[in-house]
């Protein structure tokens, strides 16, 4: 920029280095300028002169890149007027066109088979761009998938993080599984650990009907003795009551110390592990084999409340078979005719002596339901949500819309179970 004064100081001109910019020319009398003046005017210059020259820059600029042109003089020519405008017009028209081809997109399904992957990220995007000059409304098309690969892998890391939570929630706690241990060898080094749980003289009563019997089937100690304690405290006629814990192999030792060390009198407790069931057998238990063959992936298009219920059957709480011993409750205990199994997350806060004096009126179980009530989420489960219908036997026999049932707690008619197994084969599918 350079600030010229005229010789007889009548007037001032401004302009560029380039001496392209003449804007002011300010004539005034040499006389009468004083210093002051001068000062304001410079002040002036100071503050508004860059913003006529960025824009200028900014105009030299763009035409370099577009038009190649590189002389002054194109500048000059078009400079503030229509050549500035025009480029604000093109860049909202080419704004207008990509919203225009980004909608027209948004509406078609992407062709999957073109046999091009989608970029997965944005720099991968940018790097397709450059490797192969799209048009609009295929750079749209990347784009969308893009976009879409991306939110497709968000969904994914967000279904994996809740099947670990759910899998680190699912696990044993360290401190129980340090408690069973230490149970454990309890059994191996205490005398009273190993004494028999029923003494001699009451082993009658494990197969006497005039007893209440509760079986529980878990491997977790902790839990067994909640439950154990919960029945005793509620109930009225604690002396009638006989508990079968059932448990594994593992855990077998450490259950057996834990009742020995805590005696549950004036009631009466077994603790059987699973291998000391002679009828146990694989040829018996066909879902010994189910449980095994047991699989099912994470599905991205499964609903929330699928892929729980998915979840919760693959827990190994589920796919154990001390879950699905109830099935050979008949056979398991031959002699009784009347029980109430109990899950091992129930807390019992009442006396449950009244469940002996229900008739069932010949029925095998009695249980809650879980279709009628409040609560629309615990309370929607019918046959559909757990059987597989497309399979002929299951859809020949059952009602995909009958009510399913809890079973925290169920009351069990043995007698009137192997009855009924006895008139009706069992259908195993
Ligand atoms: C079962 O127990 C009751 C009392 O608890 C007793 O009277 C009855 O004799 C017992 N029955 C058998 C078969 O032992
Ligand atoms: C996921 O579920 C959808 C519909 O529910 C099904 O079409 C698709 O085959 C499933 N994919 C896998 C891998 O199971
Ligand atoms: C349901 O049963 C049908 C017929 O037996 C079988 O083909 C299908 O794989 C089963 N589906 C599941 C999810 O097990």
């Amino acid at each position: 920029m350079q600030l010229r004064f005229s010789p007889s100081m009548r007037s001032i001109t401004i302009s560029s280095t380039n001496g392209f910019l003449d804007l002011m020319k300010i004539k005034v009398a040499a006389r009468y300028i004083s210093y002051r003046t001068f000062f304001h005017f410079i002040l002036f210059a100071a503050i508004f002169l860059p913003f006529f020259f960025i824009p200028a820059a900014m105009v030299t600029l763009e035409r370099i890149n577009a038009n190649k042109c590189s002389s002054l003089d194109c500048l000059t020519g078009r400079r503030w007027g229509p050549g500035f405008l025009g480029g604000a017009d093109d860049s909202a028209r080419l704004v207008r066109e990509l919203y225009k081809v980004l909608d027209q997109v948004n509406l078609e399904e992407i062709p999957d088979g073109d046999g091009m992957k989608a970029p997965e990220s944005f720099n991968e995007l940018l790097l397709d761009m450059k490797n192969n000059q799209y048009d609009a409304k295929t750079f749209a098309i990347r784009l969308k998938s893009t976009i879409e690969n991306m939110d497709r892998e968000i969904r994914k890391s967000r279904l994996a993080e809740q099947m670990h939570k759910h899998f680190a929630a699912s696990a044993i706690p360290k401190g129980i599984h340090c408690l069973s241990l230490r149970l454990t060898d309890e059994y191996s080094s205490n005398a009273h650990a190993r004494k028999q749980l029923t003494p001699p003289e009451l082993l009658p009563l494990l197969s006497n009907n005039s007893h209440h019997h509760f079986i529980v089937a878990t491997d977790n100690i902790l839990a067994a003795s909640v439950v154990v304690n919960s029945v005793l405290k509620s109930s009225s006629k604690p002396d009638k009551i006989v508990f079968h814990v059932i448990t594994d192999r593992k855990t077998y030792a450490g259950m057996h110390s834990w009742f020995a060390l805590h005696s549950v009198s004036p009631a009466v407790i077994e603790v059987k592990g699973i291998h000391q069931f002679d009828w146990l057998t694989r040829e018996n238990v066909p879902v010994l084999e189910a449980i095994e063959s047991h699989k099912g992936g994470v599905n991205l298009s499964d609903t929330p409340r699928f892929l729980a219920s998915k979840l919760q059957a693959r827990s190994p709480k589920y796919i154990s078979i001390l879950n699905h011993l109830r099935i050979y409750l008949p056979e398991l205990f031959p002699n009784l005719n009347k029980v109430v199994f109990l899950d091992d997350d129930v807390v019992i806060q009442r006396d449950l002596s009244p469940l002996w004096d229900i008739d069932l009126g010949g029925k095998v179980n009695g249980a809650v339901e879980t279709c009628k009530g409040e609560d629309g989420w615990v309370m929607s489960k019918h046959f559909k949500t757990y059987f597989n219908f497309s399979h002929p036997l299951i859809a020949k026999n059952l009602d995909p819309s009958e009510c399913a049932w809890a079973y925290g707690m169920n009351i069990f008619d043995l007698a009137a179970w192997r009855k009924l197994a006895s008139e009706t084969p069992i259908i195993v599918g």
